[in-house]
């Protein structure tokens, strides 16, 4: 008799700045080389390829921040930076982030698909609508555009760029030299998209991609987003500050993502995880006080106020204990709005002075932060994956590279042991590791 197998986890390396901790620039034990090395991405991607990870992640941001002279609020574009990736992996998915506020969907899909070609199989596109409102003034003042504003264009964008990556069938390209024929008549159709917000005749100017379509991933948790990914994303990345919330986001939107007609299984959920990973327990709490000081608060007050939209927290002096009034309503905030729920629900829960909170959010956003032996790490995935708070995890090192290195030497191969993760690549596309179907060609 079949039998079926083991639900596995999946694991994205989050790569962002020199790890995910707002001091690790500074750290002793982060890499020497600069931001705008190549070598740092090739580096982290092909460490995370012989951890056997699913993919590689880049987020990006379209302005420098007013900040940038005290943490390095810069790294390389990420679409351009993947093709570079592609060309130094063979197995592992790429994931970039790009804006639907800020890219035309003719570019957005030529790229991607270009980079799907590239890579033979392994990109994953971020859906991001841009929550950081300085953006706007880089782009000839189009915004910045409201919360529900954002969503209501994205959802317009998707069925553009789902258009133009249909509009060559599978087998459009014959490239029939001796009969002088390249492509199929009739297999490449115009997408004569005219919506209120976008018009795109089509059809696209390159060939359809080995998966069919990057992968849609997303990260907007508020309840608009939510909505969003339970009706396009098959990869979900979220901040959850504990299990109980990461489980009642995990069943929110399995639930919608069944309500909108899809598999529940093909919306992988994958909450953000930051494990200060140390031999002993003692160890890994020395490293974190370690990370905490080398913290500048004033560089997380910006961080903060950016979350908020450009809210003004600066008279709250840093070690006043802070409650829900010192903060705007999220539902008010047209920015990171899910983030701004989140931070005021640790306020309610732990009252924090205004330094700790900072100091936690310094670790990792907003994200869930822990420190441990790759033993205890082990146990927390283990328990999250198997108790309906995830799919799997969107790692956030600490520290890059080390806290990668130790948690591919160390945690991963207790989760092999486990059965929970593979031990070998199985497939070659970024679908294939998720365990997702090709999407069917909607041709017009
Ligand atoms: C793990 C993660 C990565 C994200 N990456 C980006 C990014 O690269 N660029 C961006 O503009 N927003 C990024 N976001 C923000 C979300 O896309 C979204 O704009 C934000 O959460 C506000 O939307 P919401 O109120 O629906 O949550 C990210 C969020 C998460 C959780």
């Amino acid at each position: 008799m079949a039998t079926t197998p083991p639900r596995q986890l999946h694991l994205n390396l989050f790569i962002h700045g020199r790890g995910h901790h707002e001091a690790a620039w500074r750290h002793p034990s982060a890499s020497p080389l600069p931001l705008t090395d190549l070598r740092y991405y090739t580096d982290l991607a092909r460490k995370a390829e012989a951890g056997l990870f699913d993919s590689v992640f880049l987020a990006d941001t379209l302005a420098a921040g007013d900040d940038v002279t005290r943490a390095p609020r810069t790294w390389l574009e990420p679409v351009t930076t993947l093709a570079a990736l592609a060309g130094v992996t063979t197995r592992i998915g790429l994931i970039a982030t790009c804006s639907t506020t800020y890219t035309e969907p003719f570019n957005l899909a030529r790229q991607f698909a270009s980079l799907d070609h590239i890579s033979n199989g392994r990109i994953g596109w971020n859906i991001v609508t841009t929550w950081l409102a300085t953006a706007s003034a880089n782009f000839s003042n189009q915004g910045p555009l409201d919360h529900a504003d954002r969503y209501d264009r994205a959802e317009e964008y998707m069925r553009a760029v789902a258009a133009l990556w249909d509009s060559w069938s599978d087998d459009a390209v014959l490239d029939d030299r001796a009969g002088g024929q390249y492509a199929r008549e009739g297999s490449i159709r115009p997408v004569r998209h005219a919506g209120p917000h976008y018009q795109v005749a089509g059809p696209l100017n390159i060939p359809r991609c080995p998966q069919g379509r990057p992968v849609f991933v997303q990260a907007g948790s508020s309840e608009t987003g939510r909505r969003f990914a339970a009706r396009h994303a098959e990869a979900v990345f979220t901040a959850q500050m504990e299990k109980a919330t990461a489980r009642d986001f995990y069943a929110d939107l399995k639930g919608l993502a069944a309500e909108s007609g899809r598999n529940p299984e093909h919306v992988l959920i994958l909450p953000g995880l930051s494990p200060i990973i140390g031999a002993t327990d003692a160890e890994a709490q020395r490293l974190a006080r370690e990370l905490n000081n080398l913290s500048d608060p004033e560089v997380g007050r910006k961080r903060l106020s950016g979350r908020f939209g450009g809210h003004d927290f600066s008279h709250l002096g840093l070690d006043q204990p802070l409650s829900p009034e010192d903060f705007p309503d999220p539902a008010t905030v047209e920015a990171a709005r899910s983030r701004t729920e989140v931070i005021i629900g640790l306020v309610r829960r732990e009252k924090p002075t205004l330094r700790q909170l900072l100091g936690y959010l310094a670790g990792a956003r907003g994200h869930f932060v822990t420190a441990g032996t790759p033993e205890q790490i082990a146990t927390l995935i283990e328990d999250w994956f198997l108790n309906g708070a995830a799919d799997g995890f969107n790692l956030m090192p600490p520290i890059l590279p080390s806290m990668l290195e130790v948690f591919v030497a160390e945690v991963v191969p207790l989760l092999q042991k486990r059965g929970l993760f593979r031990s070998a690549y199985d497939g070659a596309t970024l679908r294939s590791h998720y365990g997702l179907p090709r999407p069917d060609l909607r041709f017009p």
